[in-house]
């Protein structure tokens, strides 16, 4: 295998709620949940339950014959928004983020055609996700990508004042994560989204929503849009759409349902149905765990500010998607994290620690967490 990352020395014997154990008959706390996918936890038993039975009816029967299990929950995600929509359905999160691209560059005119995106946005790493990717690094290395792509600032709302009131009228669409999480857990000011939200209603462009990573329960709301008040023309998600399993979406409401035809766009394998009975279970399971998240996700900011140490400099995300920056980069502080029995995903080079963990996490859980990470940062 190509040497993409940095695996943890560790053969996974099974994995079971927010643990990890090894062959060796070692147990790990997962802080990251296979990063923002398993809301339930490792091999929750009715998940599981409901992904076999579609297995033993069937595995791949292709898009010409219709799966229920995909039709409701297409159904249900566009419910969530409260208005009016349709679903494409992808298998995975760039794949998602292509389909909206497909869709916005549809309506391109001559005029209109910019497309913005922020720094330190991540919305995948294919060719088109990768021309809207705001983190450098990733993106530089494959020189020219897609045209008419614009890098603002995230949160700089005189920027994007100026830049909407010198090109508004040649803007074309607008993609943005509400919480930035591959860039460092960084939640949009409100003052920004509202700022956003102004020009949107002045310039009609079309707004896409990434909530591949935020969305579907984590920070307490089903879309973490929805903190903000924003309204969206597209909305995309994964990672925890399929309870585990590859499947992705690209949801288009309002007018924006009418932009992809017959032919525009395909899959071979998206939805798979698997995949989509294991949706069927998140959906229908994730508007009782708001509660829990918001207030798990309070409980865990309050104990890690008890580590009171003046390596953390900033402690910020909503729900269960939380980030601790510290002063600086720790490289070794995932391996002996991993010595103390704990799984840390830390990114933006190894300064900010990304907590993902299950939504199902209990205060026992988060409190081991929160002791071992005393001991390694105090
Ligand atoms: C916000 C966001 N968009 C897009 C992606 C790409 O998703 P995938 O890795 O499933 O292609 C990710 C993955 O981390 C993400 O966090």
């Amino acid at each position: 295998m190509l040497k993409m990352y940095d695996h943890f020395n560790l053969r996974p014997q099974k994995a079971r709620g927010v643990y990890v154990y090894s062959e060796d008959g070692k147990r790990y706390l997962d802080t990251f949940a296979g990063i923002g996918v398993l809301t339930f936890g490792h091999s929750y038993p009715e998940l599981l339950r409901a992904i076999k039975n579609k297995m033993d009816k069937y595995m791949h029967i292709s898009n010409y014959i219709l799966d229920e299990d995909a039709e409701y929950v297409a159904k249900r995600l566009v419910e969530f928004t409260g208005k009016d929509g349709k679903v494409f359905f992808t298998n995975s999160g760039t794949e998602s983020a292509e389909a909206a691209l497909k869709a916005v560059k549809k309506c391109a005119t001559k005029k209109r055609k910019k497309i913005i995106y922020f720094k330190n946005g991540f919305h995948g790493r294919t060719l088109g996700a990768l021309s809207i990717n705001g983190i450098e690094r990733l993106r530089k290395p494959f020189g020219e990508l897609l045209p008419s792509t614009v890098e603002l600032s995230f949160n700089d709302v005189e920027e994007f004042n100026d830049y909407m009131d010198s090109h508004g009228e040649e803007v074309l669409a607008v993609f943005f994560e509400p919480i930035q999480g591959a860039g460092g857990i960084i939640p949009m000011d409100q003052e920004f989204s509202d700022v956003i939200k102004g020009n949107h209603e002045r310039y009609k462009f079309i707004l896409v929503s990434d909530e591949i990573q935020a969305g579907l329960g984590r920070t307490g709301k089903i879309y973490a849009y929805q903190h903000y008040g924003l309204d969206p023309d597209i909305i995309i998600v994964a990672k925890a759409l399929g309870g585990g399993l590859p499947l992705g979406a690209a949801i288009f409401l309002k007018e924006a349902q009418n932009i992809l035809k017959r032919g525009d766009h395909g899959s071979t394998f998206a939805p798979n149905p698997v995949s989509a009975a294991g949706a069927r279970y998140v959906v229908d399971h994730i508007e009782k765990l708001l509660p829990y998240v918001r207030e798990k996700g309070e409980y865990f900011v309050e104990e890690i500010k008890k580590i009171n140490s003046n390596r953390v400099v900033d402690i910020r995300g909503k729900g269960l998607m939380i980030g601790i920056e510290l002063d600086k980069s720790y490289t070794d502080l995932k391996q002996k994290a991993f010595e103390r029995g704990l799984l840390l995903n830390i990114i933006s080079n190894y300064k900010v620690i990304r907590l993902l963990p299950a939504l199902i996490i209990t205060h026992e859980e988060i409190d081991e967490i929160v002791r071992v990470l005393k001991e390694l940062i105090c």
